[in-house]
């Protein structure tokens, strides 16, 4: 069994799915927070998953405050990452020391409407077909390598109802994905 540790700022739809999600491959050991504040939090006392808050602005610099977000990884010898709705890029000294192994899900068909507010973009924009992306993690803007990738067809003109499409398709797609290509890096590791 592979230990994740999930990274969020908000909500915490996704980390809760991930979370809930019963399998032989992985177990959510941890909930990384930059946002005292976030409801994602409350899922994890909810669910009895330890969680740590790191306020950015406590750390002189992004190495440090990544520093800081590593021990912690280590003493619960994580292996595996996945951001669900963390609002902060990835620096050099996380994704040195998870190469690989951190991944992302984007609510949009990348690369089309990478960063903030791609739902309401892709509605402003009036595209006919959107989607959910799960990528892994580099140090741009959604721009790592793709794993997955789901689509649908825009059918109103409000993103408030195309979030929640969104959303369901997200919860259904990635703890599935997760679980496929953490095996996988099981399956590596014993060969
Ligand atoms: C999701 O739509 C995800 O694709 C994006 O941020 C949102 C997070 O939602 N990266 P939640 O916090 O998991 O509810």
């Amino acid at each position: 069994m592979k230990k994740l540790a999930v990274f969020a700022s908000g909500n915490g739809s996704n980390f809760e799915a991930i979370a809930k999600f019963k399998n032989r491959v992985y177990q959510v050991e941890l909930l990384i927070c930059d946002n005292k504040g976030a409801l994602a939090i409350k899922r994890a006392i909810k669910h009895k998953i330890p969680y740590f808050v790191f306020n950015p602005s406590d750390y002189d610099c992004k190495d440090s405050f990544e520093q800081a977000i590593i021990k912690v990884l280590q003493a619960y010898n994580i292996d595996f990452i996945a951001l669900a709705g963390y609002m902060r890029l990835i620096g050099k000294t996380l994704l040195e020391a998870y190469k690989m192994r951190i991944v992302n899900i984007h609510p949009s068909l990348l690369p089309a409407f990478p960063g903030l507010n791609a739902i309401e973009k892709a509605v402003n924009y009036n595209v006919k077909v959107t989607g959910v992306t799960i990528h892994y993690v580099d140090q741009g803007m959604d721009t790592g390598r793709i794993i997955a990738q789901r689509s649908i067809k825009v059918k109103h003109k409000s993103a408030q109802i195309l979030e929640k499409t969104i959303h369901k398709i997200e919860h259904r797609l990635y703890k599935r994905v997760l679980s496929k290509i953490i095996r996988r890096l099981e399956d590596e590791s014993i060969n």
